[in-house]
């Protein structure tokens, strides 16, 4: 089995860039970027990543902004801010060089299971299986195994067994599960069992309950927002928010909102006597892990403002180019820019 998982990557491996530099560093930025976010996304913020910040002691040194700049749009900003607060400490703990332990790796800031055995095997061949949705995909079709894969207990089985396994070449084996799970064994609609190396030992292939499997059952409930955002402009200028430091997208950029619906003559009144127009604009939505947000709008023009606290005016180029603005709220950007 392994073998013919190992010839096909050589052939059919997606061509990604991390996977030419093997350097801890790169496959680390690499998998922490991958985390909730497809590959095809992540490869021009990668790229850009690392030409800003080529090394760990460039990420331990950044500038918060220009952090929260080259992670726009990914999400999830927690994600960067560890791997900041990583690199710091491997400057003061390792004297800046990426510890070679799975114990050290693991004692990160933002590394779990998952990170640690992705980096020390595709970086060091060392044999950790790094078990992700994927490999409990295609490992629960190939053993027809009904273990629910939401249990943490199921995931330590399936690294261990796995682990008593893999190859010398354990890097170019969790990357070959990684490239089946995501372009043959795929999720939630039919595999592509015919172009896959491993049919052949593969049980729910052989007995046609491929989507019988994996088995899951705990359910992600997500709690419903509503939101007013209220897009102001004065002077050809736009109205910013810094973000409050704690809490979902803490210190990111935002248009100035409360929560709740609220109808226009409600906003027009609240607003007055400075609002020169008010116009609906559009509404949007977004969906994070845990809640979804629907987001109603309102463009309003003033002839006065007098921003409080954590607000500023900002020209259109610099809301685009220099605030880290969360994916949920730069969607109204595209809208501010047609905007008369
Ligand atoms: N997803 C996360 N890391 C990956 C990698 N190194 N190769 C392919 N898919 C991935
Ligand atoms: Fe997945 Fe089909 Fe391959 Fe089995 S044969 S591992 S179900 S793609």
């Amino acid at each position: 089995m392994i073998q013919e998982l190992l010839d096909w990557y050589d052939i059919n491996q997606r061509r990604i860039p991390w996977r030419k530099v093997k350097t801890p560093y790169a496959i680390w930025v690499s998998e922490i970027m991958c985390q909730q976010t497809r590959i095809e996304t992540v490869i021009p913020y990668y790229l850009r990543f690392m030409a800003q910040l080529p090394t760990i002691e460039a990420l331990a040194h950044c500038e918060e902004d220009l952090l929260l700049k080259l992670w726009q749009g990914l999400g999830y900003y927690n994600r960067v801010r560890n791997l900041q607060l990583a690199a710091q400490d491997i400057l003061k703990r390792f004297n800046g060089i990426f510890p070679t332990t799975y114990a050290e790796v693991l004692s990160l800031k933002g590394i779990g299971d998952y990170t640690a055995s992705a980096i020390l095997s595709i970086s060091y061949n060392q044999k950790y299986a790094a078990v992700d949705g994927n490999f409990l995909r295609v490992f629960s079709r190939i053993w027809m195994d009904e273990r629910d894969i939401a249990l943490e207990t199921t995931k330590r089985f399936y690294k261990e067994k796995i682990e008593s396994f893999i190859p010398l070449r354990s890097g170019d084996f969790n990357q070959a599960v990684m490239d089946l799970g995501a372009t043959i064994c795929l999720p939630n609609e039919v595999p592509l069992c015919n172009k896959c190396p491993l049919q052949a030992y593969c049980k729910a292939f052989q007995n046609h309950r491929m989507l019988d499997f994996p088995v899951k059952t705990k359910k992600n409930i997500k709690k419903e927002e509503e939101y007013t955002l209220f897009l102001i402009e004065l002077d050809h200028q736009i109205l910013l928010r810094k973000r409050e430091d704690k809490g979902l997208l803490k210190g990111l950029y935002e248009f100035k909102n409360v929560e709740g619906k609220y109808s226009m003559e409600e906003v027009r009144k609240h607003f007055s006597p400075h609002l020169l127009r008010i116009q609906e604009g559009p509404t949007k939505t977004h969906i994070f892990t845990h809640r979804k947000w629907t987001m109603y709008s309102y463009f309003l023009q003033f002839s006065e403002y007098h921003p409080s606290d954590r607000e500023f005016f900002v020209t259109k180029e610099e809301l685009e180019k220099e605030y880290s603005i969360p994916t949920a709220f730069y969607q109204f950007v595209s809208y501010l820019k047609t905007s008369k």
